[in-house]
């Protein structure tokens, strides 16, 4: 009975809440219906008008777009955004004069890159990815929206959900890796995390899913560069994320500089009217991104600017980031008929809404308050969301003779390396908001364990002069002169800690690179250490993966650290002293060799997949280097061991409408508490078009105490089996399926089973 209530209850709730939703909705149309019949076309035009604030570009500004005309602009309603304005004073600026002297006083939206996190910083999202953990995850974004919100900021340009197989391209540190299926689950975590249940809140800002689509597949890894894949690929790999993003509701997209199979994405009605606006039935708006619709003249698709604000305003880009032509072109474009009003009013109509749906219309400074300002920014709870993402983000990748965790007491250890005293570089690349130098270092962080001795050398000083807007290439390759005393200082020490790896500079946009070795004088510091001591944890900082085939044959005990923003020292001496147990896994391949990439796991079979046998040369291979990679997806060690056992399928056969169970037995069979992060992969056999050698299709995080065992299941439908297939369209086929569950994709635990119509 009180079941039943329970349920008559929830029904209900559920009922008078989407109907409060239904109602809401309808009361934001009516208002919208009114405000646009108001307008006069070049208020329409505004608010599709985006501008930049005045302190900071990530791109060339257009010469018109300078601060008295942008002044003048807003007062006429001639601005429906700014980007990069921070902090309430400023934000309250600009909102004053849009509401205050603009004719219909309609306050803007403003956006931010607050991308990992705001003035404190969470680890890169590429690193976050690597904890497998969403809840975590979720947190760490509502953090960065809080205090966004907190600084007046109602707009993130994030989550970056572009999938990429490819390490050289700089903005892998910004994404979620090269999975669809793991990337996919981050994306709505990230997005509910920052547009949490109540948009209206003063703790929530809205969300953006980019670069729509294909700027993950940029040619040889060079950013901006040509994209050019098929159906299959676009569907299968790089829409997912994008698909889940918008299950979570995602309130904005934003399209890319890439042209995609011949027509830039900015003026691309294939990708955004009819896939993301009409097929998957999107009410969001679609923001170009920074210039990117003035670069389709530079593509050689639009002849002149104007062309291009013609194109990209039918092709369903509704806001202008920066290239400052649809406040110049559109209205004669709209009064010459090459665009239709109909058209306008669409773009406006889905501004509008997300401004309605943040509560800009009740009170445009309701992100605009000093005291929640100072409470929120840099708190406690803040700092402690970032150290625990950071703890979670580490990976460790090779650990000898259990030379990791460190004895607390009796140790003498060298820190050596150009990252080991670094506050800056941990920040990673995207840290607009953040003062420098504000992460706590690796020697720091060492530090707090007094039981050891610690004695410092950078050995190689690293690179000068790298900032955020200017790349000097500026990387010491000539000034050997530390390595002598690093060596000394090796050679007379229990342990050394090495902290290598990439300036917080060296990823991100435009910091594609060719090499993916450890830049300038890193490695020959590192092979003359290891002459002089073997008792290296090289811990390695960086936003992408590294070729360290050197480092893995010969370096007793690896930590991948990447960038972990501003608590990064703390979490990476709690890992070393074993006061946090590593579990995170590698959400993206580590190639042995640039020449491998593009390297990933969910790779094809091909028609000549194996060694035919003896010396044949005609299969799919390289003379010169193995396929397999250093460290495969999925990849990390832990202080403890795992053992999998007892791998049973609940039937060999299953029909659509059903379902079956994997289970197993998971047991922790070593000295220290652990978590693991149990995968579960399948490969479809046979299919109308080719399908990976294996796919990600769920995984679970499962804690063990040391001789603890846990049954642990995973349910198999047919939804999980779904694929876009030779139809063009989204379904599971029938036909023979292998399943593998374990600690990474290189996994050979294997079952099977038939999927019967
Ligand atoms: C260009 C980047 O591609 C995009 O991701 C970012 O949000 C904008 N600049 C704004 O800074």
């Amino acid at each position: 009975m009180k079941k039943l209530l329970l349920i008559t209850f929830s029904i209900l709730t559920y009922c008078q809440n989407s109907f409060a939703q239904q109602n809401f909705d309808n009361i934001i149309e009516g208002k919208i219906d009114s405000l646009l019949a108001m307008m006069t076309l070049e208020e329409k035009v505004g608010q599709m008008n985006q501008y930049n604030g005045f302190w900071n570009v990530t791109g060339p500004v257009p010469e018109e777009g300078d601060a008295a005309n942008k002044y003048e602009h807003l007062k006429k309603g001639w601005v429906g955004s700014m980007l990069n304005i921070k902090g309430v004073e400023e934000v309250r600026k600009v909102q004053k004069i849009v509401v205050e002297e603009s004719r219909l006083g309609i306050p803007l939206i403003i956006g931010f890159d607050a991308i990992h996190g705001y003035k404190t910083i969470s680890p890169i999202p590429l690193a976050e990815s690597a904890s497998w953990d969403m809840e975590a995850i979720k947190e760490s974004s509502a953090m960065s929206a809080a205090e966004s919100a907190a600084s007046g900021i109602n707009w993130t340009f994030a989550p970056m959900v572009d999938i990429s197989r490819d390490a050289r391209w700089g903005r892998v540190m910004e994404g979620a890796g090269e999975d669809p299926f793991l990337a996919s689950k981050i994306a709505y975590a990230r997005v509910k995390g920052f547009q949490g249940d109540d948009l209206k809140a003063t703790n929530t800002i809205a969300a953006c899913a980019k670069h729509f689509a294909g700027y993950g597949f940029s040619e040889a890894g060079r950013d901006y560069n040509t994209v050019d894949v098929g159906t299959s690929t676009l569907y299968n790999t790089i829409f997912p994320p994008f698909m889940a993003a918008m299950k979570a509701d995602v309130k904005t997209f934003m399209n890319s500089f890439n042209e995609l199979n011949g027509v830039p994405a900015t003026g691309n009605a294939y990708l955004q009217r009819d896939i993301l606006k009409k097929e998957w039935n999107y009410q969001g708006f679609m923001v170009s991104d920074w210039g990117s619709m003035v670069e389709m003249v530079n593509h050689g698709y639009s002849k002149d600017g104007k062309a291009a604000a013609e194109s990209a305003a039918n092709a369903g880009s509704d806001m202008d980031m920066e290239s400052y032509l649809y406040v110049k072109h559109l209205k004669n474009l709209v009064d010459e008929g090459k665009v239709s009003e109909d058209k306008i009013d669409d773009a406006v109509r889905r501004i509008l809404r997300v401004k309605y749906e943040l509560g800009l219309f009740d009170d445009p400074y309701k992100y605009c308050d000093e005291e929640r300002e100072k409470a929120v920014i840099g708190s406690d709870k803040n700092m402690n969301i970032a150290l625990d993402m950071a703890k979670k983000s580490i990976v460790l990748l090779k650990n000898e003779n259990n030379l990791l965790p460190l004895k607390k007491e009796g140790l003498k250890i060298a820190v050596i390396g150009p990252l080991a005293d670094d506050k800056n570089s941990p920040l990673g690349g995207w840290r607009l908001a953040a003062d420098d130098n504000t992460a706590v270092s690796v020697m720091e962080g060492l530090r707090q364990y007094e039981g050891n001795t610690l004695s410092h050398q950078k050995g190689v000083e690293f690179v000068k002069g790298q900032q955020a807007f200017v790349f000097e290439l500026d990387i010491n390759t000539t000034d050997r002169s530390g390595i002598l005393e690093a060596v000394e200082v090796a050679k007379n020490n229990d342990v050394v800690v090495m902290v290598l790896g990439e300036h917080g500079y060296q990823t991100g946009e435009g910091r594609s690179r060719a090499s993916l070795d450890l830049p300038g004088l890193q490695q020959e510091l590192l092979e003359a250490v290891h002459a002089a001591n073997k008792n290296i944890v090289l811990v390695l900082m960086n936003g992408r993966p590294l070729t360290i085939n050197w480092a893995d044959e010969n370096v007793p005990a690896i930590v991948e650290a990447w960038q972990l923003g501003t608590k990064s020292g703390d979490a990476i001496a709690q890992v070393l002293y074993g006061d946090y147990n590593p579990s995170g896994k590698l959400p993206m391949t580590f190639p042995r060799s640039v020449g491998q990439i593009p390297l990933y796991y969910n790779y094809k079979s091909t028609g000549r997949p194996t060694n035919p046998g003896s010396n044949l040369v005609f299969w799919t291979h390289y003379n010169d280097e193995v396929n397999d990679p250093l460290y495969e997806f999925g990849y990390g060690l832990s202080y403890t061991d795992f053992k999998y056992e007892n791998v049973q399928i609940s039937s060999e056969t299953m029909r659509k409408n059903d379902d079956l169970k994997v289970t197993f037995d998971l047991s922790n069979t070593g000295k220290y508490e652990g978590k693991e992060v149990v995968q579960l992969y399948i490969q479809d056999l046979f299919a109308s078009t080719t399908r990976p050698v294996k796919e990600l299709k769920d995984f679970q995080l499962v804690s063990l105490k040391p001789g603890e065992t846990k049954k642990v299941s995973f349910a198999i439908d047919s939804k999980t089996l779904e694929f876009y297939s030779a139809n063009n369209k989204w379904e599971s086929e029938a036909g023979d399926f292998k399943v593998f569950i374990g600690v990474s994709s290189n996994t050979k635990l294997e079952a099977s089973f038939i999927l019967e119509e």
